[in-house]
């Protein structure tokens, strides 16, 4: 029941309490997209919105882009940290233009190929900007994974982290139709704002009668921290 549960219920969570105002959901075009979770990889919502508004505004897309000079991009990204993925964000639209007509690819193998691009971005990108059933796992929703599931050993095990992935890959055939982008969407803000690192909101949760670490009191014990 959990498996089949866990995308509907955190779907009735998100039409009430998650964020619909973000600027990459209107218009939720791949280019915005691409350009939110790069943004968004290492740094908070609040931190990227205007950032985000200012790097659209003057780079309005692909191709806009991949013509902007490095340092003009570099511009853009100043304050935001972790520079490399502004020179990879840059080399990628220029891959984007020789290779694929000036659009970002609709295709798995394609996005990973590019610069910056790592398989939960890939699968984000997918899922917000096309709708494709395609799961994602960052840290956020690795927490959450390994509370509701009971999933115990540090995330970052390569046993750990493809058991996840089956559990994500699981969750998404649950997934309403037209629903995967406020799904994916949905993951990313429940695990910011209520299946926090500390303190979650267990008594508030949409998950909690299919919650193994709520149900074995496990919730402060997982996930299991890094050894050593
Ligand atoms: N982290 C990565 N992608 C995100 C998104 N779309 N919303 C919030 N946090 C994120
Ligand atoms: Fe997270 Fe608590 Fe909800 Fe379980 S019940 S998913 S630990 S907030």
């Amino acid at each position: 029941a959990a498996t089949d549960n866990f995308a509907p219920h955190l779907l009735q969570w998100f039409d009430v309490s998650g964020r619909h105002d973000l600027p990459w959901q209107h218009p939720r075009t791949p280019y915005r997209v691409w350009l939110s979770e790069i943004m968004l990889q290492q740094t908070q919502v609040r931190v990227v919105v205007p950032y985000f508004e200012r790097f659209v505004a003057a780079l309005p897309d692909v191709r806009a882009l991949g013509s902007a000079s490095l340092d003009e991009v570099l511009a853009l990204w100043s304050g935001l940290g972790y520079y490399a993925r502004a020179r990879n964000l840059h080399a990628a639209a220029k891959q984007c233009v020789d290779l694929h007509g000036g659009d970002l690819p609709r295709d798995f193998d394609a996005l990973l190929a590019l610069p910056g691009i790592g398989r939960s971005t890939a699968g984000a990108i997918l899922a917000q900007a096309w709708g494709e059933r395609v799961p994602i796992l960052d840290g956020n929703v690795k927490r959450v994974l390994c509370r509701v599931h009971g999933v115990e050993g540090w995330p970052g095990t390569p046993a750990i982290e493809k058991r996840l992935w089956a559990i994500a890959q699981d969750h998404v055939h649950a997934v309403p139709a037209g629903r995967m982008a406020d799904y994916t969407q949905a993951q990313m803000d429940f695990g910011a704002t209520l299946c926090t690192r500390h303190e979650p909101a267990c008594v508030l949760c949409v998950l909690q009668d299919d919650c193994v670490a709520l149900r074995e009191g496990m919730v402060d014990a997982l996930p299991t921290p890094k050894p050593g």
